[in-house]
């Protein structure tokens, strides 16, 4: 059976390959600590969990829920939205749930591109930009990300041919996955750069809460009209598993991707909203989440350092991007951190880049996210600054 040729212009997800090679080693009988999927090891806290059995009992004759969201989950986002960014959304029109940012995300150039539309995506950055858009026959643009542009897009560099057939321009922040939080000032020139040739903003805000210091702002700050915010429960509250998040903002794009949903799934099941109506109602889960990950990553940054790499600062996210020595690869690094002694499964930043022809040879990297219990990070954290030889 030959696939279509869409399936064939996507190569295999990062991920899949690193669960591979970690299946491999355990084949051998080794016992690798995987930190290469940003999946949190915790449990979902237990009042949430609770909150999600009570929904099973209250709609005990099941029934499709509405694809858009039900009411009062709709409202209990946006009323945290509007305690947290200070944003007012209007429940019935800037607002859908999705199934999951990654659902979002995939679909959304459906809605809003023709073939051979540009969505520009940031390079390294998170597969379904460029998947959802070569799906929807529309042609990614990759711009890097890199050290040297502080770990932004440098919009001066989009040429204008590219920028006029541009109809998405994907920005995460905090970034996964390098950590960095774009400013207000970024975001206040990023959304007008946008506006002014007619492109939609969109603002993945998947890591919103997961932040060291400060908070970071959301591109909703900066006016509804031409951006989409998108956002989940998954990295906040440690519910990957549940598949509920939101696209929030302009309401006429709202309306499209409202439109195309309809014909596409069926909405987050009841229940798993009402989990979701719960985690929202409290913040002391997320900031006793966020003391892990802010410990996690000071262990790991030491450690890296200890073994004589150059220091990473992430602000944000659940990743430690690392930097890779001169004249280092990041697959060299990658497999430097498989040693028998270390055994830590990492994605080197080869794996995740869309358009490597406009990467320099300085920009290696491998992403190590903090996802292991205390216990394994603090292992293998030794076993980095003791064992992680480059020679
Ligand atoms: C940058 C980014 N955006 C969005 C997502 C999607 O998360 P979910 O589909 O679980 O909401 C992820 C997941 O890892 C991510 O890394």
């Amino acid at each position: 059976m030959v696939g279509s040729n869409r399936i064939a212009q996507i190569g295999t997800y990062a991920m899949a390959a690193v669960r591979e090679r970690t299946e491999q080693l355990r084949a051998r009988g080794l016992t690798p600590v995987d930190f290469g999927m940003g999946d949190p090891s915790a449990p979902t806290p237990e009042f949430i969990r609770r909150a999600c059995a009570e929904g099973i009992e209250r709609h005990a004759a099941s029934g499709y829920p509405p694809f858009a969201g039900s009411a009062p989950f709709r409202q209990a986002v946006v009323d945290w939205v509007e305690g947290r960014f200070g944003v007012a959304i209007d429940p019935e029109t800037e607002i859908v749930s999705s199934v999951g940012s990654k659902e979002s995300i995939f679909h959304l150039p459906e809605a809003l591109i023709d073939p051979g539309d540009v969505v520009i995506c940031p390079d390294p950055g998170y597969p379904p930009y460029g998947g959802g858009t070569i799906f929807a026959e529309g042609e990614p643009y990759y711009v890097p990300i890199q050290n040297r542009t502080d770990f932004l897009p440098d919009l001066d560099s989009i040429p204008d041919s590219i920028a006029e057939r541009a109809r998405i321009f994907w920005l995460t922040t905090p970034s996964s996955p390098s950590g960095r939080i774009a400013s207000s000032e970024f975001l206040e020139s990023w959304v007008q750069w946008c506006r002014d040739r007619d492109i939609v903003a969109c603002s993945d805000e998947a890591y919103s809460e997961i932040y060291f210091d400060q908070p970071p702002p959301s591109a909703l700050e900066q006016g509804k009209q031409g951006v989409l915010v998108f956002n989940s429960l998954s990295k906040r509250s440690a519910m990957t598993g549940y598949r509920v998040g939101w696209v929030a903002g302009d309401a006429r794009i709202i309306a499209l991707y409202r439109k195309l949903k309809a014909n596409i799934d069926t909405g987050t099941p009841w229940f798993i909203q009402e989990a979701a109506i719960a985690a929202y109602s409290d913040e002391s889960h997320v900031a006793e989440m966020r003391d892990g990950y802010r410990k996690r990553r000071d262990l790991f940054v030491s450690a890296f350092e200890a073994a004589g790499l150059p220091r990473s600062d992430p602000e944000a996210s659940l990743y430690v991007w690392q930097r890779a020595p001169e004249g280092v690869t990041s697959t060299a690094l990658a497999e430097a951190l498989l040693d028998e002694k270390i055994l830590a499964v990492t994605i080197p930043s080869a794996a995740l880049v869309g358009d490597a022809s406009r990467h320099g040879p300085d920009e290696q990297y491998v992403r190590l996210s903090m996802v292991a219990t205390w216990e394994e990070s603090e292992r293998i954290a030794g076993a980095i600054a003791e064992h992680l030889r480059l020679d």
